[in-house]
């Protein structure tokens, strides 16, 4: 049984998609707890609903980065994850976090990366008069949203859309493409060489 740990920071609606997923396709895995850096991120309340334990370290209580990340580390050390996921977590960790987790970190980034790193992506994209948006579940590497791809999705980019409708949309695409991924991951269905990762009995990587 792999033990996951999802690190949120708000809404929490991909940690609902992941663990409702673990329970209705009987995952190998476990969501042994839900951390948040912000007392009032509603995925607390996803979290206990669902009768996943919750913590929360506040970055604002640590004068540094460094502190911060030995709390957290200190929070999340007790569950002995096989994987962090960070799940709409709106800290950057430092490469002396993500070294000491090399492998076991996964984030979802609301763009196809290696286009629209960073924030703001879908006015990004919406402004560069992209047709084509989509999410993208990577590993963590210290360079921000530039780790091994695990799986992308594209959806179109239809006239008349706002950020936040392209949000909404690329949002659903999230909500099928990150549970896809952990299962991989917690079933030991795929193989990382060279900086890319492949599925093991080709299972597409990708969804429209
Ligand atoms: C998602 O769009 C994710 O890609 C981005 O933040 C959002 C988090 O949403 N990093 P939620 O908290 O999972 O609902």
């Amino acid at each position: 049984m792999k033990q996951l740990v999802i690190l949120i920071s708000g809404r929490g609606s991909n940690l609902a998609a992941i663990a409702d997923a673990c329970a209705a396709e009987r995952w190998p895995a476990c969501i042994a707890a839900v951390v948040s850096n912000r007392h009032e991120a509603a995925g607390l309340h996803e979290a206990q609903r669902r009768g996943i334990a919750t913590r929360v370290v506040d970055h604002r209580e640590h004068a540094d980065r460094t502190s911060f990340e030995a709390a957290l580390g200190a929070a999340i050390a007790p569950y002995r994850p096989d994987f962090l996921l960070l799940a709409g977590f709106m800290r950057i960790l430092t490469p002396q976090f993500v070294e000491a987790w090399a492998g076991r970190i996964v984030n979802v980034h609301p763009s196809l990366l290696p286009a629209f790193a960073g924030l703001d992506t879908h006015r990004r994209a919406i402004e560069a008069g992209c047709k084509l948006a989509g999410a993208t579940v990577h590993l963590v590497t210290p360079e921000l949203d530039h780790g091994p791809i695990i799986n992308q999705g594209a959806v179109p980019v239809l006239a008349g859309d706002s950020p936040a409708t392209l949000a909404a949309r690329v949002l659903q695409m999230e909500h099928r493409l990150y549970p896809a991924a952990v299962r991989w991951l917690v079933a030991d269905e795929l193989a990382f060489d060279a900086g890319r990762v492949t599925h093991r009995t080709g299972e597409a990587q990708w969804l429209v």
